[in-house]
Order: C-alpha cells, then structure tokens, then sequence
C-alpha cells in the first residue's frame, strides 16, 4: 500500500526545494500518494504562484492564507489552520523544507501529534540567533524524524547537538535538482534583453534580510555602494517587497536614480536563474542564492557576517563580506579585474537529491 505524504510549503525559498521531490513522489513506481498544502506566507503573485508555474508544481490540495504579520502571528496562525489539516489526513510523514516560520509552525504541530516529521535541508547553522530562521532550523532539527542534509557540517552539527547520527542521511542540496532541471530552460528567458543588459556585464544584487534593510543607516549605505558600482557596470536589482517598502519609508528613491541601476520586479524562477547564469557577479544577502551561485560557478559576494552553508565559501564561490564596504570592494576589484578565487562544487549537490529522499523514505517509514 502506497504511504501517504503530507508536503507543506510557505514561501518563495520553499518552491524550488519542494518541486523536486513532489516530481520524484509523484512518479508512477514511487510507493507514495501526497497532500500538498500551501499556508500562504507568500501570497503575491511574483513571490508565488508563478514559481508554480515556473517549476510545473501542481496546485496545492490545501491552501491555509495565513498572510503576513509578526513571527508570532504568522507562526500561530499557521499551527492553528494546520492542525485541523493534520488531524483530518493523518497522514504517514510530513515534509518541511529549509527554515522560514511555515517551517517552524508545521514541525511543532506534527511532532505533537506523533505524526513523522522529515526536513529538507537539516543541520545547517549560523550560530546566529539574530536570525529568526536559525530559531526556525533548531527547533525544526530538534522534532524531525528524519534529517536530510545538504552538506558535511550539517551532519556534524546534528551530531553535536545530540542527533542520532543514523537519522542524518546525507542526501546533497535538492536545490541543485531543480536548478539542474531547469538549466535548458535559461536561452528562452528574456530578462537579459528585456533590461537592456549585456551578458556578464552587469552585476544581480538581491537583498531582503531584516537585519540589513530594516535599517535607515544600513540600507543606505548599501544603496549608495550599489550606485556607486552602477558607475562602472550596471547593477540590477529585483527588489523583494519588504525591501521596496523600507527604500519608501526611509524616502531612499532619490539616491537610487540612476539610468545603470535597475531597480525592477521580483523575479520568477527560470528568469531569476537566467538573470544569475548570465551576470558577471552576485551581490546578496540571501541563503539560497550562495548555493545557486557556488553551482553555476558564479562569484557571489555574501552581505552578512555568517552563513549557514560553509562549503559555499571553502568550497565554491561564495565570500563572506559581513558590513566591511571597504572588503566588500576590495572583492569586487578582485572580481572586475579578473583575480577572484577558482571554485569547484561541493559532492552530491548532482540533481539526484529528490531520488536519495524518496529512496530512503520507501524504506524507513
Ligand atoms: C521569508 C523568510 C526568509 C526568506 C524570505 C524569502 C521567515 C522567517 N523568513 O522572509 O527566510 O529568505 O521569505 O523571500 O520565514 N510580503 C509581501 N508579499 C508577500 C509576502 C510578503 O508583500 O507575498 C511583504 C509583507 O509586507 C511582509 C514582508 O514582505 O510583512 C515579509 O514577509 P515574510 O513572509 O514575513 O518574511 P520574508 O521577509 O519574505
């Protein structure tokens, strides 16, 4: 008898890990029938439905519209929608992925009602409690059943907090799944022609953390380097809402008038992936982005002081410039004149990760 899979999804980091393995489960040999259920923590078109579209995800089953709000808000309200769901299917497992507040909310309801919990993406650490995503993945680890990580110091660091090591299975990024899938797929985007932009002659810039957007002083100094750098290539930037409402707040328009710094949409996935594999560099704040960077061999500059994946950084082509503007340009000249580091792609980040999931799923559950 087939099991049965309960796959909850929140926000746009969520998409592209889940679309993998809902692929891989739905395959006609896989022995398993799922529910997918969308809480509706991204709920703009952009941030999205068109990445459902863009990774041929199917409708979610259940959708819960949980909105926005604070993080205990939006945490709250999604246990209380998905409980009831829970109750209802009981199913075999639930699946999370990664480490936003869907993520958090969903492990806590299912570990209490003695449902498996599996994680997507286990283990990793910033050892930065600032961030409210490493509360998220603590908490996550500490309930899950099953723990799939993506690299090496993922595994050690469940080890350390007392995981049982032979419920750590390393099965590689499945973000890689995804953006392997989608490769082929990057010729017919139109991002590049549609911005005016030449290839590898401009610069992707995404930022959106609370710690650096939140912030007037912060966010400007950003800003004004961007500007800066659109002086000598261009610099395009899709802008994530909660940015676009802070540059509006702290009235920053103004110093981002500049006919080489495009300030544009958010992004879909196949046209954001077209808009990484063609520019020179990447300029970021996100989680996601240093692991899509590192497989395209892409240099990407990181703008945090921590990051939960370190073979992006001893590995692949990730740097870490914490709030030093002066680092910070010193890897860009690095970059533009041709010296920056030769980086390689960290093991089983291959486009197998849904099958080494599915694998050990149909066997351990
Ligand atoms: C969430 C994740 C973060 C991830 C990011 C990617 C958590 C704790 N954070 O952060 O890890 O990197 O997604 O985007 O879960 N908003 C909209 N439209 C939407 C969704 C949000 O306008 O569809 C605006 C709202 O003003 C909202 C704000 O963005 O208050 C923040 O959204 P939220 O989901 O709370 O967190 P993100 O910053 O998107």
């Amino acid at each position: 008898m087939k099991k049965h899979a309960v796959l909850v999804v929140g926000a746009r980091p969520n998409f592209m890990k889940a679309a993998p393995l809902i692929h891989a489960m739905l395959r006609e040999s896989a022995q398993f029938e799922i529910t997918l259920i969308h809480t509706g923590q991204h709920y703009d078109y952009n941030l999205s439905q068109l990445f459902f579209e863009d990774l041929n995800i199917p409708k979610s089953d259940i959708y819960l519209g949980v909105g926005s709000g604070s993080h205990a808000e939006q945490t709250a309200n999604v246990m209380v929608a998905l409980e009831k769901e829970l109750i209802n299917l009981a199913p075999d497992v639930v699946i999370v992925f990664g480490d936003i507040n869907s993520t958090l909310a969903t492990a806590v309801v299912t570990a209490k009602l003695g449902i498996k919990l599996a994680h997507v993406e286990a283990g990793l650490r910033s050892f930065d409690n600032r961030m409210p995503e490493e509360i998220n993945r603590i908490v996550t680890d500490r309930l899950a059943d099953f723990h799939f990580v993506t690299e090496q110091a993922g595994v050690d660091n469940l080890v350390n907090e007392g995981i049982d090591k032979k419920h750590v299975i390393m099965v590689g990024n499945i973000m890689i799944d995804s953006l392997k899938q989608n490769l082929s797929k990057l010729s017919d985007s139109k991002v590049i022609s549609d911005n005016s932009l030449i290839e590898k002659k401009y610069v992707a810039v995404t930022m959106h953390r609370p710690s650096n957007v939140d912030n007037k002083e912060r966010l400007t100094k950003y800003l004004a380097l961007l500007v800066e750098l659109s002086k000598k290539i261009d610099v395009v930037f899709p802008c994530h809402p909660r940015t676009l409402k802070m540059i509006e707040k702290f009235e920053l328009q103004s110093l981002i008038q500049s006919d080489s710094f495009h300030l544009i949409e958010p992004l879909g996935y196949i046209d954001f992936l077209a808009l990484l594999a063609y520019s020179k560099f990447v300029i970021t704040d996100s989680g996601g982005i240093q692991g899509d960077t590192t497989y395209l061999k892409i240099p990407c500059l990181t703008i945090r002081s921590n990051t939960e994946q370190p073979e992006t950084i001893s590995i692949g082509s990730n740097t870490l410039c914490g709030e030093d503007i002066g680092f910070l340009n010193e890897k860009i000249d690095e970059i533009l004149n041709g010296n920056y580091k030769q980086s390689a792609v960290p093991k089983f980040w291959d486009g197998a990760t849904a099958q080494r999931i599915v694998s050990y799923l149909e066997k351990n559950l």
